[in-house]
């Protein structure tokens, strides 16, 4: 058995719009989806902003009635069978509220597991082994009010594996957090890997999901655009490579020239402060650069380098071509 499978799902948010002249405005925010997640696997949901990953993850822990389609999770319908799903399932989603900053650690957890209804006898020794397992051994004591943002996240996760779930959705967990909360974060998920534990985690950061998925769904606009592994994914990308150069102040123009050029599969501009980064797709790697330098002849170019291309760049080929 999967221990995810959505099919066809999709979910249209009717909003009224107007005072006088109403009128009903839909957004299609999830359109005819269909996956499944195998039991232990860890599953990325990537995609832009507005993407439609926050409405699936709800609608996968019974947050949300989809519009159309079905999904099971454990093995029940999120509909029809709501309470059994909710027994098998823990979530966090980013950014979330939800603790008691004035209570300490150990006393957050104490309260969510007698309101899980998890037995005391249960929890007294699931507390400290959560604790440590999120890496806040020695610091249940203290309020929560004092905790780093990364620390409230890891007791997140504490708090939503009280009642020992095998199903865990995490929607966007480490936005916000700085890189050593996430990266102390995303060892909590490899320890959660490592428990066998089946996880669907939404990011629209690349390397995370490059790093810890199984397989990714890039989604894009309500839809599934691609769905492989990481490795499978690069492959779309694998015949080029990438040409980077650093720019300072490159006008629009000469960006379009280079756009236009016959041996450049794709360009995308990243604006880093002062400078900007050409990132340019070729199958013709390294030999494309003198093609490339004299159309930026007399702009200021710094550093020039051509690279394997990594799962952003697939992701950029990918959803540049849908939009
Ligand atoms: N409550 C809502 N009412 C109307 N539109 C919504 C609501 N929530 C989300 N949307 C819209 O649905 C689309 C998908 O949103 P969301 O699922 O939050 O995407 P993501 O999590 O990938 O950023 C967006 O266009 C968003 O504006
Ligand atoms: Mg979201």
């Amino acid at each position: 058995m999967n221990a995810i499978e959505v099919e066809n799902l999709q979910r249209i948010y009717r909003a009224q719009i107007g005072v006088f002249n109403r009128s009903i405005k839909e957004v299609t925010a999830v359109d005819d989806i269909s996956f499944e997640v195998q039991q232990g696997e860890l599953f990325g949901l990537l995609g832009p902003n507005g993407a439609g990953k926050t409405t699936t993850v709800k609608m996968l822990t019974t947050l949300l009635i989809p519009s159309k389609g079905a999904a099971r999770v454990g093995g029940f319908d999120v509909v029809r069978q709501a309470n059994e799903v909710r027994k098998r399932i823990g979530f966090i989603f980013g950014g979330e509220r939800g603790l008691y900053w004035r209570l300490s650690g150990d006393d957050n957890l104490r309260y969510f597991a007698s309101l899980y209804g998890v037995a005391p006898e249960v929890s007294k020794k699931r507390i400290p082994y959560l604790m440590e397992m999120v890496g806040l051994k020695g610091r249940g004591n203290e309020r929560v009010g004092g905790y780093s943002r990364g620390m409230k996240q890891r007791l997140h996760v504490a708090r939503t594996l009280l009642h020992d779930p095998d199903i865990l959705f995490l929607d966007e967990p480490t936005i916000g957090l700085d890189p050593v909360g996430a990266r102390d974060f995303r060892n909590v998920i490899l320890d959660l890997q490592n428990q066998k534990k089946t996880i669907l985690l939404t990011t629209h950061y690349m390397f995370e999901a490059d790093a810890l998925s199984d397989r990714i769904a890039i989604i894009n606009k309500g839809r599934v655009i691609a769905l492989d592994t990481p490795e499978g994914l690069k492959k779309h990308v694998s015949d080029l490579s990438v040409v980077e150069v650093e720019t300072f102040g490159a006008a629009e123009t000469v960006v379009e020239k280079l756009r236009a050029l016959s041996f450049v599969d794709a360009l995308s501009v990243e604006d880093r402060e002062q400078k900007q980064m050409l990132l340019i797709q070729t199958a013709r790697g390294a030999e494309a650069v003198p093609d490339i330098m004299s159309v930026l002849d007399g702009q200021r170019v710094g550093r020039v380098i051509v690279r394997e291309p990594t799962l952003e760049d697939a992701y950029v080929r990918l959803v540049g071509g849908a939009s």
